[in-house]
């Protein structure tokens, strides 16, 4: 093999094809055509007809009149092109086949192409243009006691691509790198010194054009908010057209461990109303026991570290719609179909002290409700009977009385006739 490549034959094979590589191209600077240069936007962007040139001309060496796009000097015969248009926005050229954009804006961006009078590709150019980085809008998340997220926007719109470098640092503390996301602007701390008070992020942005950096003060216990709950679930409890069960688990980003527990704050209205009830509880699940019967109700929950009350609340999880258990008194119901609801109930309610709940024939037993009705029925025909005796007793009074009246009466006339017929 190394035989045939170094022979003349071989070598003046390799050596046509890249001639011809090179006449193609048209150019001596191949290299070049991906070579970009940056400019201020709405300021005097120079453009060097070849890399020797810097990318600012100092004002001085412009000619003061104004070209078009021929050359003004005979010593350098240049033209210029922009994405192979010779029509070119505002500009100067100057003695040297320099090009000066005026008060350049976006659409001075695009490819700039310098030619020798006979049209020979002399030097190509990308020209981007933008502002230098400005401040950025810092804000850090804390969803959990070893872990802080910062993420930005830009202040200033810049168009430029830009490089980020960022640490954290405690008051006495050496600094840790922010880790850089700069896709999705943002950088990670991991295992930040929870306990000290207050942290700086730094986060330097770097541009073509410069480099700016914004501090952002971050006191991590205020700013812990864990995730919203996870995995919600409300349920219907058979037999009771007033209970839900709420169950749900800890959010995956938050450590289950006795050390960090979470309070949780579950609210539920009917759908439509205006208002929330609201429970509080460490532990899952809840049992609801005042919801309106027959109605839909949303359900939500957010929860909080139980230790650090200055700590924010999470999100609320997404809403759920349920509707508590409903007799049906149409059919009835079989045994087979009421069991799964039923040994499900059970075991999301483990510590449930109604048995009645896990027989199996719990739905011919006397509910609750059930029991209420009877004590309504009762109630109103002892009511009516009292009602009842409350009238015959006025009846007999008013008869006593009336008889009593007969009876003085009569006893009035004949005294009456007794004194008339006395002798006066
Ligand atoms: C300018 O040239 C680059 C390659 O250097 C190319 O990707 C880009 O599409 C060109 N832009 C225009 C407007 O022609
Ligand atoms: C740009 O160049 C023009 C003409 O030379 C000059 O009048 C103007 O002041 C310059 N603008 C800036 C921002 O340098
Ligand atoms: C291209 O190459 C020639 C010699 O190889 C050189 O004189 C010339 O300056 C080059 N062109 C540019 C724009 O640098
Ligand atoms: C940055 O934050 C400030 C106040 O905090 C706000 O007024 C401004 O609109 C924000 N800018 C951007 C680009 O988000
Ligand atoms: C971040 O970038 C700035 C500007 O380039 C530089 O001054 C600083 O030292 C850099 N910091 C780190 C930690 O690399
Ligand atoms: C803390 O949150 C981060 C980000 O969500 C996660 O990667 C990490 O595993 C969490 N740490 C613990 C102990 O759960
Ligand atoms: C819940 O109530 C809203 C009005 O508050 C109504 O638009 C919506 O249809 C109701 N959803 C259901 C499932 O009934």
């Amino acid at each position: 093999m190394p035989g045939v490549l170094s022979s003349p034959v071989c070598l003046t094979v390799i050596w046509l094809l890249s001639w011809s590589l090179r006449l193609g191209r048209a150019q001596n600077q191949t290299d070049e055509a991906s070579a970009v240069q940056y400019g201020h936007m709405q300021s005097n962007v120079t453009l060097a007809c070849g890399k020797s040139q810097v990318s600012r001309t100092p004002m001085e060496e412009v000619e003061p009149s104004q070209g078009g796009s021929e050359e003004k000097d005979s010593m350098v015969p240049v033209t210029w092109r922009l994405d192979h248009s010779t029509v070119l926005p505002w500009h100067q050229v100057t003695s040297d086949g320099t090009l000066v954009l005026l008060h350049a804006d976006h659409s001075a961006q695009g490819n700039y192409s310098c030619h020798d009078s006979r049209g020979l590709l002399l030097y190509f150019i990308r020209l981007r243009l933008g502002y230098p980085p400005g401040k950025l809008n810092v804000s850090c998340q804390v969803p959990n006691h070893t872990h802080v997220r910062c993420s930005w926007t830009e202040r200033v719109k810049t168009f430029l691509p830009a490089e980020y470098n960022a640490t954290f640092k405690g008051i006495s503390q050496d600094q840790k790198p922010c880790v850089l996301d700069v896709a999705h602007k943002h950088c990670d701390v991991n295992h930040p010194s929870f306990w000290q008070t207050i942290h700086t992020l730094r986060i330097t942005e770097t541009n073509a054009l410069g480099s700016e950096t914004t501090s952002h003060r971050v006191t991590l216990y205020k700013q812990l908010q864990p995730n919203p709950p996870q995995s919600l679930m409300v349920e219907a409890l058979k037999g009771h057209p007033k209970r839900l069960i709420v169950s749900w688990d800890y959010p995956v980003s938050w450590p289950l461990d006795d050390a960090f527990p979470l309070i949780f704050h579950i609210r539920y209205k009917p759908n439509g109303s205006m208002y929330w009830s609201e429970v509080l509880s460490l532990e899952s699940p809840v049992v609801i026991t005042d919801a309106l019967a027959g109605h839909l109700h949303q359900v939500q929950i957010q929860a909080r570290d139980d230790l650090i009350s200055d700590s924010k609340w999470s999100e609320w999880s997404p809403l759920l719609l349920v509707r508590p258990w409903e007799a049906v008194y149409s059919t009835t119901e079989s045994p087979e179909e009421l069991q799964p609801e039923e040994t499900f109930a059970d075991n999301l309610f483990p510590f449930s002290t109604k048995p009645e709940i896990s027989t199996p024939k719990s739905h011919n037993s006397v509910h609750p409700e059930d029991e209420g009705n009877l004590g309504f029925v009762i109630l109103l025909v002892m009511l009516s009977v009292v009602i009842l005796t409350i009238v015959l007793s006025l009846i007999f009074v008013v008869w006593v009385r009336q008889r009593r009246h007969d009876h003085i009466t009569k006893q009035e006339l004949t005294s009456m006739v007794k004194m008339k017929s006395m002798p006066i």
